[in-house]
């Protein structure tokens, strides 16, 4: 593989030079979902599917990138003077905003890179593609420029410097999180009001970790998942008239049952019911899988998906089916919509024995519910971004 990477980095750039490689995970979320702006917990794994990124040094003041999955796009040429964002560089506006946040931050960037990319994070998914690409690109700055003091957690955090400010999409810290510390077989209990976090072995000993994709593109994500952000805001301001509180993953749901009257809008009430219970449910999924509860942590997921479903409403028909059919097979754990929603794609957690008929009858009801292909994948954990 590795050969065959360099092989082609060199067909498009030309020989000569050190070539490194470097790779970034994507991730799924196992529980925990739309509370990582809300100051609350999540519950992420790093994946095998990932990025690769090879890179070697320039002389001048040039960023060359190309990524394989993107052939038609061609070699696009950075000068380090010119980094705004522009449409027709599509995915290498991720690279573009790396460098620009990195700049913005005052680290000396004295020369350009060939960067060649190529990922085999199934697209769409919301399995954080693109904040794989933001930590691989992140990783190799700070390693080529011999950036002082960065850390896998700084370079999480430039990653989603880059996505709020530079892409403008106001996501979360779990992704690039997830990516950067990721660690095989286990899951990251992040608590992202204060990025304190504990691996937790994922111990699923007869048990497979299935993400299927409902191929129901995510329209208008950004804009929604914005207004969702806006309505948990609204809510807090809310509930700050009564209770000192900073963010509203630090209610309990009992505390909330107090207090929720003070939020005026009833839509803002359900968003933050939502960020509130999913927040316990994820320090239980933890303390569950502790004990070695599979049943319980499936059981918290099927309560996720409802929660996402009623009361965040970022769900769509397409997800409840997927979720509803899962739920029907015997030997499915738990299963869930995952990600920002609206599309996309869900998680199962389903016992070995029972992984062919889910597969056979969850794809045949699907498919005569909606008309549409579902597709499956059998995840596995993996480490975080490094270097190959
Ligand atoms: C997207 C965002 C994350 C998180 C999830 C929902 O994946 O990138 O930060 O908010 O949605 O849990």
């Amino acid at each position: 593989m590795r050969q065959q990477f360099v092989d082609k980095f060199q067909q498009v750039y030309g020989e000569g030079g050190r070539i490194d490689i470097y790779f970034a995970p994507g991730r799924v979320n196992l529980i925990g979902e739309h509370t990582d702006y809300n100051g609350g917990h999540v519950f992420p794994c790093a994946v095998t599917m990932g990025t690769y990124a090879a890179v070697r040094r320039r002389a001048d003041r040039v960023f060359r990138l190309y990524s394989m999955n993107y052939p038609e796009k061609g070699v696009l040429e950075i000068p380090l003077d010119d980094l705004d964002w522009k449409r027709e560089h599509g995915w290498g506006n991720y690279p573009k905003g790396v460098i620009r946040t990195l700049l913005g931050k005052g680290f000396q960037i004295s020369h350009g890179l060939d960067l060649f990319y190529y990922g085999d994070i199934p697209k769409g998914l919301g399995l954080g593609s693109s904040a794989s690409i933001e930590v691989v690109t992140g990783l190799i700055l700070r390693d080529v420029m011999g950036l002082p003091d960065v850390n896998m957690v700084d370079v999480a955090l430039f990653a989603q410097l880059a996505e709020n400010e530079y892409i403008g999409m106001s996501c979360g810290i779990m992704d690039p999180f997830a990516i950067a510390m990721g660690r095989k077989n286990n899951a990251i209990f992040l608590d992202t009001s204060d990025l304190s976090y504990i691996y937790a072995p994922l111990r699923l000993p007869h048990e497979k970790m299935i993400i299927i994709n409902s191929t129901k593109e995510r329209l208008a994500v950004d804009e929604r998942y914005q207004e969702r952000r806006a309505q948990c805001e609204e809510a807090l301001r809310d509930l700050q008239r009564v209770v000192a509180i900073h963010n509203l993953s630090e209610l309990t749901a009992e505390v909330f049952e107090q207090v929720q009257e003070m939020i005026r809008r009833p839509v803002c009430l359900r968003r933050a019911r939502h960020a509130v219970t999913e927040n316990q449910r994820t320090i239980q999924a933890v303390k569950a899988l502790e004990k070695g509860d599979i049943h319980e942590f499936g059981q918290l997921m099927n309560a996720s998906h409802l929660s996402l479903k009623e009361d965040f409403e970022v769900s769509c028909p397409e997800l409840d089916i997927l979720v509803e059919e899962a739920w029907g097979v015997d030997g499915v754990l738990g299963s869930r919509m995952m990600g920002a929603g609206f599309g996309g794609c869900t998680i199962s957690i389903v016992e070995d024995r029972a992984v062919n008929e889910f597969i056979t009858q969850v794809g045949r009801n699907y498919k005569e519910r909606t008309g549409r292909t579902a597709e499956f994948y059998v995840m596995e954990t993996g480490d975080g971004a490094s270097a190959l």
